[in-house]
Formats: C-alpha cells, sequence, structure tokens
C-alpha cells in the first residue's frame, strides 16, 4: 500500500499520527558501571618539530657544540665590522672534550676597538630578545699564546647595529676554561630579530667550545624549560609523559636509537645524535630532564625502552643478542627509579634528585608493527621476562595494538597493555566515536592510545606538499579529537592512558615535520590548536567515575563522568554538524542544582588559532540556568561543550 494511502486510512480510524522523535541525550546517574583511569589524559613527546631544540629546551644558541655539520660551524656567520679581518673554522684537532670531538677556532688577524671581529650565531629562527631580563651566557674557551682577551658577549640586532644586552670575560689562557656572563637587557620592545656575538678588539687565535645561552627557565631550573611553553602544558594537567617518542626513540638505524646512558651529566659530556626527522639532537634534554619535566607537571613518566628495532628496518635478533639492550633497559629503570644508593640510581642523586620517580609503565619500543621480521613477539617476552623478573610491580606495555593483525601482535605472552596508535581523519574518527571500544573485550589488555589526532584532510602529515599547510589543526579536526575524546572516556575502564600526537611545533619555515600539531611557537610567542583547548576541556573536567549515558535521535556524541568528591557530573558534548543542535537532556539518580556551567568551544570548521592570532578560537564560559531533571539544551554547530552540572 502506498504511504498516502496508509495516511488516510489512519486518519479516517482517528489514529495518533508518528511524531518524530525527539532529540535526547540521558544519562543515568544512579549508579557507575565503571572507573575513570586515573592516568587517562598525559601527553606524548619526542624531539621532532624542534620540539626541544628551538623549543621546550631552553637554549637560545643553535648548534652550540658546533657538531650539526662536519664541514662548517652551521648557523654561525663571521663577524668582522669595517677594518676587521678574521675567520672562523671548525677545529677538530682541538676537541672540546671525549663526547665534543670539535671546537671552532677563530682566528682574528685585525681588530681595534671600534672595529670588531668575530662570530655571531642566530639562534633557533632568531634570539628572543624580552624587557628587563637576564640572561645567562656561558661557553668554554682558550687561545693560542697572546690573546688574553677580552672577550665581548652581546646579544643585539641582526644588523649589528642596536646591542641589546653585553657583558665582557677576559683572562684566556692556552687551556680550556669555563667562562660565564649575565647579560641583562633594559625596558625595550621585544623581538626575536636579534643575534648573539662573541667578538674581539684585538687580533688572536681564540677556540670556542659549547657556547650556551640560556634565558630564565621554569623555576630558574639549571638546563631548564621554556617557562611560556610548559605552563602551556601544565595547564592541561597531563596526568603523565610519554617518553623519549616516538621514532626518536628508534632512531633510523640502530646507532642512532635514544641512547639514555649518553644524554646524562654535563653538558660538555653529551654528544647528541642524530634524529630520525632530519636533524641533530643535542640531547641538552636528556633523561634527567625528561623525568624533571614530568615532575614540573605533576605526572608520572611513562617510559619507553628501546626494543631492538629501528626505523629503517635493522633488528636485533631476540636471544642473546638482544641481552644488552634488555640490560641497558633494567639500568633505565633503574635510573629512574632506584635508590640513591643504587648503581644508576645514585647517578640521578649526583644530578640533583635523590628521590625515586614513580613508574608503572614500561613500553617495549615503538610502533613494532613496521618489524616486518616478525621478531616483536618474542624481542616483547624477553623484555617482559627480564623486567618482570626484577620489578614485577611494573606494567608492560606492547606496540602492537588491536589494530594491527593478530600475526603482528604479541602472542606468547598477554601483555598488560597495548599502545595502540590512530592517526585518522575526522570523519573516521566521528565513525569510531561510535562504539569502536564497545567491541574491546574487557578480560584482555588495557589500552594505551599513545598516538592519536584527526585530520582535516587525508592523511600524509609528512608529505612534502602538506607542509605549506597550516601546522596546526583547525576546528574541524578538534570535533573528531573531541568525539574521539568521547569514546575513550566512555572506555577509560578500558582505555587506561591516550595522548595525543605529536604535541609541538615550532611554526617557522623548514623548522617542521609534521602537520598537524597541537602547539604552535616560534622564538617569542605562543598558541594552542583548537584541539588543544578541546584536550584541555575535557582533561581538566573529568571525574572518576563513568556514568551511563546515551543519545537518540541527534548526531551529538556524548560523554558523562562524575566526580566522586564533588558530587559534579561532567556532561561532554560534541556536535559535528553545521547546524546548532537541540537536545533534551535527561538526567536520572541525581538531584540537580538549577544553575550549571557550560564551557564552549565553538567556531566556523575552517577557523583556527595561528602564530599571528594566537587566541581566535578559545573557549568561553558561560551560565546555564532552568537546570531540571528534564532540560533543552543547544549545542552550537561545530561545537564541543562541556557542562558542569552541580548536584545536592
Ligand atoms: O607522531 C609522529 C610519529 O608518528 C611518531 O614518531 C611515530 O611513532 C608515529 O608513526
Amino acid at each position: 500500500m502506498k504511504r498516502a494511502c496508509l495516511l488516510a486510512v489512519a486518519l479516517t480510524l482517528g489514529a495518533t499520527l508518528p511524531r518524530a522523535a525527539a532529540p535526547t541525550i540521558t544519562v543515568d546517574a544512579s549508579t557507575s558501571p565503571g572507573t575513570v583511569s586515573p592516568l587517562l589524559y598525559g601527553l606524548m613527546t619526542e624531539e621532532i618539530n624542534h620540539s626541544y631544540d628551538g623549543g621546550l629546551y631552553a637554549e637560545l644558541i643553535r648548534n652550540r657544540a658546533f657538531l650539526e655539520d662536519a664541514a662548517a660551524p652551521a648557523h654561525w656567520s663571521a663577524v668582522q665590522d669595517d677594518g676587521a679581518a678574521g675567520t672562523m673554522a671548525l677545529d677538530p684537532s682541538q676537541a672540546l672534550s671525549t663526547a665534543i670531538g670539535t671546537s671552532v677556532r677563530l682566528e682574528v688577524t685585525q681588530a681595534s676597538a671600534g672595529h670588531r671581529a668575530g662570530m655571531a650565531n642566530e639562534g633557533y629562527w632568531g634570539i628572543p630578545v624580552r624587557p628587563n631580563t637576564r640572561y645567562h651566557a656561558s661557553f668554554f674557551a682558550k687561545a693560542a699564546p697572546g690573546f688574553t682577551g677580552p672577550i665581548t658577549v652581546a646579544i643585539e640586532s641582526e644588523d649589528g647595529k642596536t646591542t641589546f644586552a653585553t657583558g665582557r670575560v677576559s683572562g684566556v689562557t692556552p687551556a680550556w676554561k669555563p667562562y660565564e656572563v649575565t647579560l641583562t637587557t633594559a625596558a625595550l620592545m621585544p623581538t626575536a630579530k636579534a643575534r648573539f656575538v662573541l667578538t674581539v678588539d684585538r687580533p688572536g687565535t681564540i677556540w670556542f667550545g659549547l657556547v650556551s645561552l640560556f634565558p630564565p627557565t621554569y623555576k630558574n631550573q639549571a638546563n631548564g624549560f621554556r617557562p611560556d611553553l610548559l605552563q602551556m602544558l601544565i595547564d592541561m594537567r597531563p596526568k603523565f609523559l610519554r617518553f623519549p617518542g616516538g621514532n626518536y626513540l628508534e632512531g633510523d638505524q640502530i646507532a642512532d636509537r635514544f641512547e639514555w646512558k649518553k644524554t646524562l651529566g654535563s653538558l660538555s659530556e653529551r654528544p647528541g645524535h642524530m634524529a630520525p626527522w632530519g636533524y641533530r639532537s643535542t640531547d641538552g634534554l636528556g633523561l634527567y630532564e625528561f623525568l624533571l619535566w614530568a615532575e614540573n607537571m605533576n605526572a608520572e613518566p611513562v617510559l619507553a625502552v628501546y626494543a631492538g628495532y629501528s626505523l629503517k628496518g635493522a633488528y636485533v635478533k631476540p636471544g642473546p643478542d638482544l641481552e644488552p639492550y634488555i640490560q641497558d633497559a633494567l639500568d633505565e629503570i633503574e635510573y629512574v627509579t632506584g635508590p640513591a644508593s643504587s648503581k644508576w640510581g645514585s647517578l640521578r642523586a649526583k644530578a640533583g634528585h635523590p628521590a625515586p620517580f614513580k613508574l608503572t609503565y614500561v613500553e617495549v619500543g615503538n610502533e613494532d608493527f613496521f618489524d616486518r621480521s616478525g621478531s616483536y613477539n618474542q624481542r616483547f617476552v624477553q623484555f617482559n621476562t627480564a623486567i618482570k623478573a626484577r620489578y614485577p610491580h611494573l606494567q608492560v606495555i606492547s606496540t602492537v595494538g588491536f589494530e594491527h593483525p593478530e600475526n603482528q601482535r604479541v602472542r606468547s605472552v598477554t601483555p598488560d597493555v597495548v599502545d595502540e596508535h590512530y592517526y585518522r581523519t575526522v570523519d573516521a574518527f566521528l565513525k569510531a566515536a561510535r562504539g569502536q571500544y564497545d567491541k574491546y573485550d574487557r578480560k584482555g589488555p588495557k589500552i594505551f592510545v599513545g598516538e592519536w589526532g584527526a585530520y582535516e584532510t587525508p592523511f600524509e602529515p609528512w608529505n612534502p606538499r602538506s607542509r605549506g599547510e597550516a601546522p596546526t589543526p583547525n576546528m574541524r579536526a578538534a570535533i573528531g579529537d573531541a568525539a574521539w575524546m568521547t569514546e575513550m572516556e566512555r572506555n577509560s575502564d578500558l582505555v587506561i592512558m591516550n595522548c595525543y600526537a605529536p604535541l609541538l611545533v615550532n611554526v617557522n619555515p623548514g623548522a617542521r615535520q609534521w602537520r598537524p600539531n597541537l602547539i604552535g611557537y616560534d622564538a617569542l610567542r605562543v598558541y594552542g590548536s583548537p584541539s588543544y583547548h578541546a584536550i584541555k576541556l575535557f582533561a581538566t573536567h573529568v571525574g572518576d567515575e563513568i556514568l551511563k549515558a546515551s543519545a537518540s535521535d541527534t548526531d551529538v556524541l556524548v560523554s558523562v563522568t562524575r566526580d566522586s568528591r564533588s558530587r559534579i557530573l561532567y556532561v561532554k558534548l560534541v556536535n559535528p554538524g553545521a547546524a546548532d543542535a537541540s537536545v533534551q537532556l535527561n538526567v536520572t539518580g541525581a538531584a540537580l542544582r538549577p544553575t550549571a556551567t557550560a564551557l564552549t568551544l565553538a567556531a566556523d570548521p575552517q577557523a583556527t588559532n595561528s602564530i599571528d592570532s594566537l587566541a581566535r578560537v578559545v573557549p568561553v564560559t558561560s551560565q546555564v540556568a532552568d537546570v531540571k531533571p528534564r532540560f533543552a539544551y543547544t549545542v552550537p554547530a561545530n561545537g564541543i561543550v562541556v557542562l558542569a552540572l552541580e548536584t545536592r
């Protein structure tokens, strides 16, 4: 029978017409079916996009140890004022140390007062000059007989015409000695169009090694962190820090892996190493600094140990060949957690941290599904057995999750946790957010989503063509991210940890290898992408109880948690649609107070933040009146809302 005919029959019989169902979000607060993992939201980090050198690690001199290029002192240039003459060259015959097997020789043949010669460093896309600020400059120097100084140390404009801060050292001898000077700026307009210079005003031959310049760091920690950038991370209230990678852990070849023992101690003993993202790492941010970074954020380390596989396919055969790498991992765990009286714990204590760090999770490798030799199963078992034998309380993470075929996963033991990585389009995340984890076996391993991020465009993050695109994602991507977070949060009895990747990007041309990234910066400024704000909203409004919630007749995605102490309900709503979505919220099992707070992040899908527009898309706080067990709420188009519902 035709539809019109049916309607006519229904009308004739006086039947009620079926009404369009009202879009409804239902929340049952009477019981909590599960617990929110206390470590649900954290951070993942590696040296990519100049995350550390030229990023979080506050060092301002680029190529401070002269190891970046064996042919010439990259990022340094000669300074020769009118009438002065000098040359600058690498000199491996005058190595600074065993680790730093070179220095730079400055040969000044002509110079006089007002006619200086020397060398200048361009910094990481400029040297940030801020008003009334003290900079700590240091270097090693020695000179051929006949020259004792002075050496002028300065921060000046790129053209050398304006001096922002200056100091001097003298008493240079023919033996290597460290020198230090404080450079203080006056009241001035901040600029990054500046360089760092070492100059002399008389002829002489001088060698320099490990030339360093630090601005004030977070809490004035030595060899520390850029405060504005670290504060952005602290504001996310991460519960863990996964380090040291990513691909950065593995290196392209086995010799390029993150060799933690070479990242410890004084900077003159750290050779640095070639990182997989096309540039050399100073390792100034080494294992100890990773731990301090986590501690500064009140987060616990999730330690990734090198597991015998590197990116270009080389692997270490399981069995005796792997033993030294396993020992290295055990030593590393001892460095992190051992008492100050232990061999490796004592080095940590010597560095300034006698108390062991808390460690619960150790990850064995990174993305070992790329190891086509099929050796991961056995390598994992060998690491797992050794780690559990020595540290039975540690939870060990496999790097191959259920998104990969069974024959690539660890099969001979059940890992405590598996790490799944999801770089997906927004649409793929919207789909996955509708039940991906419902299908998972609750008796199997826990899930760590150790890398994830939504793409507005098809996934080709390292494609050179994508380098012209914005380094950070737009509002549309934030919608995909938020949708995915609702899925992880609803399932956080299973998904115990998650972290977006990559975290940081220096937005200068040539600085980045990936897009999109969460937080962008240049030498002076820093901003969070819409995805940053979305994650921050989620991570800072998460209780400890999962509540049952469902959505019907609406595309709005939902996740609800409760803080068992404050009894506040956090209702997260994500509207991926281009129109506002009016929903009926039905809350049972809790006595709601009549007013609530809404935190809203909503914007045009293409809208974004950038280095020149730092805060175009940011959350807005508002009050919601007339909150009742059943109340109407409108989720804005392309909008993410966290409703904090207080209860009596
Ligand atoms: O996050 C960027 C890279 O993506 C990581 O280094 C790697 O683990 C993944 O393939």
